[in-house]
């Protein structure tokens, strides 16, 4: 099973097996005198496919920072495979993130792109071209490996983001607006990627503007001023 030692914090067996759902308590998010989140509350299971849609502004950039780790909460609770992380590092929370400008390192290569995390984190060397071979097969930018980013196209870049991201085995991906800058055909490429992630025992939450983008999921958030709006299960 492709991800079963997902992460630093899941040690569980396969498919379907995994803990890796994702609670939100009550959490609120001040920016100094200004409250932009409102007291959500969230329980997505292990294995979701979850899309936040909101109209531009209403919370969903920050939600998906706060889940990841980027961004602190100001209170309420988050947790992950059932632990409170409030206090801990993304890089210990058993999540990647995508953005939508695919935020990858100008100065090196794909592979070294890739790479770079694995390296940093002192993993073997053998280990971090196993990894990143398995990865370039799934996003199917294995013949990119030498490229420079500005080298690719926006699609390709995208995917090179997505593996960049699976190389630490998460659980749980989120991806802001992964689809955002790319034409609506390589959008869809992107998100039939994540739909196959999920498949393969991944929990994701993507956000978008993008109603066709939106129609990949299995559970629509809908948020509207820092709060949920409406939940609708889609399949
Ligand atoms: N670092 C920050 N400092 C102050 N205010 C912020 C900061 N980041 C976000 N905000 C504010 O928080 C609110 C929510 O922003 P957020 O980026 O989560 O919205 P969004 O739903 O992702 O919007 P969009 O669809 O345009 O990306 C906005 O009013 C924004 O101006
Ligand atoms: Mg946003």
């Amino acid at each position: 099973m492709l991800w079963s030692m997902a992460g630093a914090t899941t040690q569980t067996a396969g498919r379907g097996t995994t803990v890796a759902g994702v609670s939100l308590h009550g959490v609120c998010k001040s920016y100094g005198e200004v409250a932009v989140v409102h007291g959500v509350d969230l329980e997505v299971a292990d294995h979701e496919f979850v899309v936040f849609v909101g109209p531009s502004g209403c919370g969903k950039s920050t939600l998906l920072r706060m889940i990841a780790g980027l961004e602190d909460i100001t209170s309420g609770k988050i947790a992950i495979d059932g632990r409170v992380v409030n206090e801990l590092d993304p890089k210990d929370r058993d999540v990647a993130m995508v953005f939508q400008d695919y935020a990858l390192y100008p100065h090196m290569t794909v592979f070294e792109n890739m790479a770079f995390s694995l390296r940093y984190r002192g993993v073997a060397k053998s280990e971090i071209h196993r990894r990143v071979d398995h990865a370039a097969r799934i996003l199917d930018i294995d013949l990119l490996a030498a490229r420079m980013p500005r080298q690719l196209s926006g699609g390709q870049r995208q995917r090179v983001a997505i593996a960049r991201a699976l190389v630490n085995r998460p659980s749980i991906i989120l991806a802001d607006e992964p689809t955002g800058n790319l034409d609506s055909k390589t959008g869809n490429e992107i998100m039939a990627l994540l739909d196959k992630l999920h498949a393969q025992g991944n929990t994701i939450f993507v956000v978008t503007h993008e109603h066709d983008i939106a129609l990949h999921a299995w559970r629509v958030v809908h948020i509207r001023d820092g709060k949920v709006e409406r939940d609708e299960q889609i399949r």
